[in-house]
């Protein structure tokens, strides 16, 4: 790696002191209008009323179907990363790591690997990287010595790959030990575990359809519940994978699937075999594709104005948990014919389904790390 240019940016950021723990933590505030406002203020609203819990509140945002927060890496000051359920690492694209006199080179480099990397579920990136440790932090939380990648520039191989990530990088928050990860190094949640830097080790994601939303680290923001927290046992050392069956309209259509919660994928990911089940039990059209990054891609399509209610459960006495239907669409293509969310893509590995951000939406997803499992409630004041 050249050297970079480090220039510390101005701290203009609005901030707000909570008490947590005994220590106070700083809630940076983006200065943003219309939508997102509201769910802050209606957060602040809440925080003025109550007691703090033992959290920190972060605002994050989405944009093309990835969401976002804002992070201190080393000296490189307020980076836009990706939050990502179903990674384990932090990697900061080419030329925007500064490191820090905390940071150490350790001296390897490699090649990251992700898959469902566009809107669609398709493609794969190849990202080379060299490897820090640094401090990196997010409202106030520091995770020292976190291992991180410092993304090396590299030219695409074809337009199924991408080499660097959106905005300036990735925050993988799954992952309890150096083994869940591709870099080494203990995972970044877990680092403010393990460094007593949140007082409980779970932390939860709150995506509105609006493209507003939070992520609460260290605790659970119980005001922000519609109804109490349905969980199932989950493995955070596998991306928080776990076994539920998937619904339409809450009846079983598939029993027993592998799923993954994937705040870092824009859609939901079936594979071909369920998904053409489950479109056959819509009467919806199903297409086969060949899009870049993918070889062969199930596609269905509804009518816009009539989105079916697919969703999944954990267990036969619980609820299901719905796609909303504003987030059921993933292109429209006129006259009333709606391409949808859900795409069958085989990973030739076990058969997997990936509910990404598209289903997160409308719901508070709890991550329970040191619990080993996932609590889905639907959030407060929401309604369809
Ligand atoms: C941090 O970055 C965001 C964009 O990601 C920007 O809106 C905000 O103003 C920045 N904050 C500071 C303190 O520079
Ligand atoms: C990395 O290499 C430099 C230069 O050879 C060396 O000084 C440093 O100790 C190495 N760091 C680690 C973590 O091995
Ligand atoms: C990549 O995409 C561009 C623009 O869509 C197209 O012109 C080109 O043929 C594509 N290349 C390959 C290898 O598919
Ligand atoms: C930093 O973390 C690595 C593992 O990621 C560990 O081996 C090393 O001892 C740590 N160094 C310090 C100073 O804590
Ligand atoms: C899935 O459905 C089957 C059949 O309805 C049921 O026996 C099983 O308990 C369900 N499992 C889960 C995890 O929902
Ligand atoms: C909907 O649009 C897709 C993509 O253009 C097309 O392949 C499909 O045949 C259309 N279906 C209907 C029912 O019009």
């Amino acid at each position: 790696m050249s050297p970079v240019l480090c220039t510390v940016a101005a701290l203009s950021v609005l901030l707000i002191v909570v008490h947590a723990r005994n220590s106070p933590l700083s809630i940076p505030l983006k200065q943003r209008v219309s939508t997102n406002a509201d769910l802050v203020k209606q957060t602040l609203h809440a925080v003025s009323k109550r007691t703090v819990g033992d959290y920190t509140l972060v605002p994050e945002t989405l944009d093309a179907g990835f969401w976002y927060g804002n992070f201190d890496v080393g000296d490189s000051k307020n980076l836009s990363l990706l939050i990502d359920t179903a990674s384990a690492d932090v990697a900061i694209n080419p030329s925007l790591y500064c490191e820090s006199p905390a940071g150490t080179n350790l001296n390897s480099s490699g090649s990251l690997g992700y898959v469902t990397v566009q809107e669609n579920g398709c493609g794969v990136a190849e990202i080379a990287y060299s490897t820090y440790a640094d401090t990196v932090s997010v409202a106030g939380l520091a995770a020292h010595n976190q291992t991180l990648g410092a993304v090396t520039k590299t030219t695409p191989p074809n337009n199924g790959t991408i080499t660097q990530f959106p905005h300036d990088g990735i925050v993988g928050f799954s992952g309890v030990s150096p083994g869940d990860t591709q870099l080494g190094g203990v995972p970044f949640f877990q680092n403010l575990c393990n460094q007593g830097e949140v007082n409980e080790c779970r932390f939860g994601l709150v995506f509105r359809t609006d493209g507003s939303g939070l992520q609460i680290l260290g605790g659970l923001d119980a005001w922000l519940l519609g109804d109490t927290l349905e969980y199932t046992p989950a493995n955070p050392s596998r991306e928080f994978s776990f076994t539920g069956n998937i619904t339409i309209d809450g009846r079983v259509v598939s029993s027993n699937q592998h799923i993954i919660p994937d705040s870092g994928t824009a859609n939901i990911v079936a594979p071909k075999s369920e998904l053409r089940i489950l479109f056959a039990a819509l009467g919806m059209q199903a297409v086969e594709q060949n899009p870049p990054g993918c070889t062969s891609v199930l596609f269905g399509y509804y009518p816009c104005d009539a989105p079916p209610g697919v969703g999944l459960t954990f267990g036969d006495d619980s609820p299901w948990f719905d796609i909303e239907p504003s987030a059921f669409q993933q292109a429209d293509n006129g006259n009333n014919n709606c391409t949808a969310i859900i795409t069958g893509i085989d990973f030739g590995r076990e058969p997997v389904w990936i509910f990404g951000q598209a289903w997160f939406q409308g719901k508070y997803v709890d991550f329970d790390q040191s619990g080993k499992k996932l609590g889905v409630a639907r959030l407060r004041g929401w309604s369809h």
